[in-house]
């Protein structure tokens, strides 16, 4: 015998909520069940959050939730109306790159550049938390995002560019503020790959 089915009432399936990214208020009407991956690309038209694995292993649809990475695809949208988002299309200001964009297309850090978005934002928060990190904090720090391409070595060493641009102008930083650094949420992605030589494609 098959179990009762409940439907919501068509008001209970649409969510109203207010999302700021990367700086600009954004008033939307979605499906609750939505994941923050979904959100950004379906209804705000933001597709440079990529979608990958959908698993939480390949770390392309990393955004930031106040400074903060978080995989996208296993966030649920409506637990991050609250926070800051930001997302590839808030680096750069105007038509200026941020240092880390600049330093990837320099040393050739992003091929197919599937990955780079994710990679960029993981970047960015660990240099805004830490702006002189080193190469084992760099490894460290983008150990939850993979790339097919690369070999990763050229993504380092663009972090390491982009440190020390970022650190000659005096801040360390970009101008736009300082993030807490990875958080031990759960959905931040960092879980560990061991060192330069193991990460390949
Ligand atoms: S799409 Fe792969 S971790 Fe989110
Ligand atoms: S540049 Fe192609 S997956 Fe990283």
């Amino acid at each position: 015998m098959s179990q009762p089915v409940s439907i919501d009432p068509p008001a209970r399936q649409t969510a109203h909520a207010t999302f700021m990214v990367n700086g600009e208020r954004h008033e939307v009407s979605f499906a609750p069940q939505k994941t923050l991956l979904e959100l950004l690309r379906e209804d705000l038209a933001l597709t440079g959050t990529k979608h990958g694995c959908e698993l939480g292993e390949c770390g392309t649809c990393t955004v930031l939730a106040d400074g903060v990475p978080v995989l996208s695809c296993l966030a649920l949208a409506l637990a991050y109306r609250d926070c800051a988002i930001e997302t590839v299309e808030g680096m750069a200001r105007g038509n200026t790159l941020h240092p880390l964009q600049d330093a990837f297309a320099e040393l050739g850090a992003a091929q197919c550049g599937y990955c780079t978005p994710g990679f960029l934002l993981a970047a960015k928060a660990l240099l805004d938390a830490n702006p002189t990190p080193s190469r084992a904090e760099i490894v460290d720090a983008l150990s939850g995002n993979l790339c097919r391409c690369t070999g990763y070595l050229k993504i380092f060493e663009a972090v390491e560019r982009a440190a020390e641009r970022l650190g000659a102008r005096g801040s360390g930083l970009d101008g736009r503020g300082s993030g807490p650094g990875v958080r031990d949420s759960g959905t931040a992605h960092h879980g560990k790959l061991p060192d330069t030589e193991s990460r390949g494609p």
